[in-house]
């Protein structure tokens, strides 16, 4: 997908389509009006019938409209001015894409990111609008046969800028949200990938091939016996349950100064997660694919930090293994100790993510991270608690926490804070180790988090709890790319001026 930005008058644009917003009710935009005159009023016509009223989403394609050198118009609803946040903006784009992909117009210039929002500027929803065109494009089926393989006709977007000061600007926005859009593309293919082909050792070879791509990128990955000897017995003790080998993938990005402390990002990699020995109930047990969601999240932002060429440091780490009921595997009971020292009784084998999470959080020590974040597919009861909208977002550092939730708004990729309060590690009391590794029926994603924290000491450190955004079920069933649209983000901001697109 080719997108440029480029300063053109509606009415004299050749194009397959050209793409104006209308306002409810009825109103046309600046474009639209443009249209308009040009065709003696014909876009006006149309609406009077009441065809349209501008509803968010609505569209209405028209061909070969007399005098307008473009082969069609579409017409796409933006919802009431007053009312026209972001959030009404990305529906009516993801509704401009779907009706162009119906139709199988190959290249299409859009009026739409001229139209000003309350919340974003111009450059910031340019940047959004791209990822918006991608991610209405992205399809998985490379598992397809030939004959299951659909076709993408939109090859080319064109945004218009109307300002043509702004070009410059516009077209750093469009290299962001591409960058963003092919992290979020990497993180959803990896998702989508099934549990017998995305193994840990594919996740490695897949983030030792993609730093190929970026100079300023390393990988490690260590093997069973690394882990052996880093003392790794939490994460070992998940891994035993299963014949695929288990790996601790390292990604090194130096883009910034040689002792700038780096970001840490720490993703949960549990390629196939069927609670072990507590094995789940067989109902939607496929979706536990997606239990490494955390994890290609991490691959992701790093692809989008090398495509930018991003001036700061960032380490990846990223724990993978199955976690699987077999022989070997945890039993309720068994006792574990980690990396930390701190020993564990694992009374659920199925709370088996922050057992992985828990020695990888200790590893990042070494790197003497400015801020360590965890990315996992960590809890059921985060869907209960939030639902699909938001991730679930814990911190021990509030001025962290705050720089993670502005960074969710500003990419419409959101996160909503809950309480790391002391009385909640109560829950996590054991008889015979230091600590549990559940903390009873209440507040699941909370008592997760304040295992994580035991682990987190010397850490600036945030937690992500993304079991209700990573994916969608039903009949959309398939990886989101989320959340790498918020890290982006956060590392954009923490980048300047420049790459906020103020
Ligand atoms: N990967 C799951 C969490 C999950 C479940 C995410 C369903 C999305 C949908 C995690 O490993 C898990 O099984 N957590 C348990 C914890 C419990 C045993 C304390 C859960 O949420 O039920
Ligand atoms: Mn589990
Ligand atoms: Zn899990």
């Amino acid at each position: 997908m080719d997108i440029s930005v480029k300063t053109t008058s509606a009415a004299s644009q050749r194009s397959a389509c050209l793409v104006v917003g209308i306002f409810d009710r009825r109103k046309l935009s600046s474009a639209a009006v443009e249209l308009d005159s040009a065709s003696s009023g014909y876009l006006s016509s149309i609406l009077q019938r009441g065809d349209m009223e501008g509803k968010v989403g609505q569209t209405l394609l028209l061909h070969a409209v007399e005098a307008i050198p473009a082969q069609r118009i579409l017409l796409v609803g933006c919802g009431k001015e007053k009312d026209f946040t972001i959030r009404q903006y990305k529906k009516a784009m993801a509704a401009a894409v779907k009706s162009l992909k119906d139709c199988n117009v190959r290249d299409a210039v859009f009026y739409l990111a001229d139209l000003p929002t309350k919340d974003l500027n111009q450059a910031q929803r340019i940047k959004l609008t791209a990822q918006a065109i991608h991610r209405g494009c992205y399809q998985f089926d490379q598992l397809k046969s030939k004959n299951g393989k659909s076709k993408i006709a939109l090859q080319k977007a064109v945004l218009n800028v109307a300002d043509k000061h702004q070009l410059t600007k516009a077209r750093l926005a469009v290299s962001m949200g591409n960058a963003v859009a092919l992290g979020v593309n990497t993180a959803s293919d990896l998702g989508n990938l099934p549990g017998n082909i995305c193994t840990p050792s594919y996740l490695a070879s897949t983030a030792q091939k993609n730093a190929k791509r970026y100079p300023d990128m390393k990988v490690k990955v260590l093997k069973q016996k690394d882990m052996e000897e880093l003392k790794m017995g939490a994460f070992l003790s998940v891994a035993k349950g299963s014949r695929q080998p288990p790996r601790l993938i390292v990604i090194e990005y130096n883009g910034g100064n040689k002792d700038d402390k780096p970001v840490a990002l720490v993703g949960k990699g549990i390629t196939f997660d069927s609670g072990g020995i507590s094995i789940k109930p067989s109902a939607a047990m496929d979706e536990m694919k997606f239990d490494m969601c955390g994890a290609a999240s991490v691959l992701g932002t790093m692809v989008t930090i090398g495509e930018l060429k991003l001036p700061i440091n960032v380490v990846g780490i990223v724990p993978t293994c199955e976690n699987m009921p077999d022989g070997a595997a945890n039993k309720p009971g068994d006792i574990v100790t980690s990396m930390s020292g701190q020993t564990i009784e694992v009374l659920n084998t199925d709370a088996e993510g922050r057992l992985i999470l828990c020695d990888a959080l200790t590893y990042s020590e070494q790197f003497k991270p400015r801020a360590v974040i965890d990315i996992a597919t960590l809890t059921g009861a985060c869907v209960v608690a939030l639902g699909k909208h938001p991730c679930g977002l814990l911190s021990n550092d509030q001025a962290l926490a705050q720089e993670l939730l502005d960074a969710g708004t500003h990419s419409d990729d959101r996160a909503w804070q809950l309480p790391l309060w002391d009385e909640y590690q109560d829950q996590l009391k054991s008889n015979f180790a230091d600590m549990a590794n559940i903390g009873g029926p209440q507040a699941g994603t909370i008592t997760a988090a304040c295992f994580l924290s035991r682990f987190a000491k010397k850490l600036k450190w945030a937690h992500l709890d993304i079991a209700g955004v990573a994916w969608e079920s039903g009949h959309n069933k398939g990886a989101t790319g989320r959340p790498v649209p918020l890290l982006s983000q956060y590392l954009f901001d923490k980048c300047g001026k420049k790459y906020q697109l103020k």
